[in-house]
């Protein structure tokens, strides 16, 4: 019913992937095949060190850039980080915050997904904020659980005016990079539990303003079925951005 008020979102998540070559390889190809299609947001969310060479490549189309992920300092002895006014600086829009495999492999908790996203927002970038549950806790039967408590922390001092430059991602992180989608219904069922959470943390209208998206084994063939759902904004895509065909198929079929 609401779905006309939000723009979709396709978001390319590349993870440890494409050197800055091979960016402005892809970037050139990518912008020929979605020039003019402007019936969604498209945004490559690239490693560090491609961003500069994406951020010129995609200068003057409709592609937009982001990172995967960023430190919640503004600055100091943390070797190793990125600050978000160091991303805004090269031109990033857009940040990746709380990927499964960050919290997976990199320590990340329900909290430094908070302070990276207040550091985010502060600094003026955009958010794509990743939730999502494991397959155990699916089999559990806590999906819904899970995923609000991931939404409310993520949200806490998060103000009504900032949770716009806020873009959600449910991922089943059983979904990711296993080939093995959520069914649409699926898909639909937790994005709709989301806006929920989200209406009740805000209003009604912030809830139905704020874009969900799904990810997790999102491709050329199933994107146009996930993407009809109501409650389904956009996709964050891992395998399937980092070929201009498939990625382009997804772009069309969220048009
Ligand atoms: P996938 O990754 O599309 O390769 O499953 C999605 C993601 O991790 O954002």
């Amino acid at each position: 019913m609401n779905k006309n008020l939000r723009k979709p979102v396709i978001a390319g998540n590349w993870k440890m992937n494409m050197t800055p070559a091979k960016t402005a390889a892809f970037i050139e190809e990518l912008k020929v095949k979605v020039a003019g299609k402007n019936e969604c947001d498209i945004v490559l969310c690239v490693p560090y060190v491609d961003i500069q060479t994406a951020v010129a490549s995609a200068k003057g189309t409709n592609v937009k850039i982001g990172a995967q992920n960023v430190h919640f300092k503004e600055s100091g002895a943390y070797t190793g980080e990125i600050s978000a006014e160091m991303l805004l600086e090269i031109g990033a829009e857009y940040v990746v915050i709380g990927h499964s495999e960050r919290r997976q492999y990199f320590g990340e908790t329900d909290e430094t997904v908070n302070l990276r996203t207040l550091a985010a927002l502060n600094a003026g970038l955009k958010v794509i904020l990743c939730v999502g549950e494991m397959l155990d806790e699916r089999e559990l039967g806590i999906t819904e659980e899970i995923v609000s408590m991931q939404t409310k922390i993520a949200l806490k001092d998060v103000s009504a005016e900032m949770l716009k430059n806020v873009i959600i991602a449910y991922e089943p992180v059983w979904a990711i990079g296993t080939g093995k989608t959520a069914t649409a219904e699926q898909a639909e069922e937790v994005c709709a539990i989301i806006r929920n959470v989200i209406a009740k943390l805000y209003t009604k209208a912030d809830a139905d303003a704020t874009v969900i998206q799904y990810g997790g084994s999102m491709n050329a063939k199933n994107a146009s079925e996930l993407l009809s759902k109501e409650n389904v904004d956009g996709g964050l895509i891992g395998g399937a951005s980092l070929k201009t065909e498939d990625f382009t198929i997804i772009v069309d079929a969220a048009q």
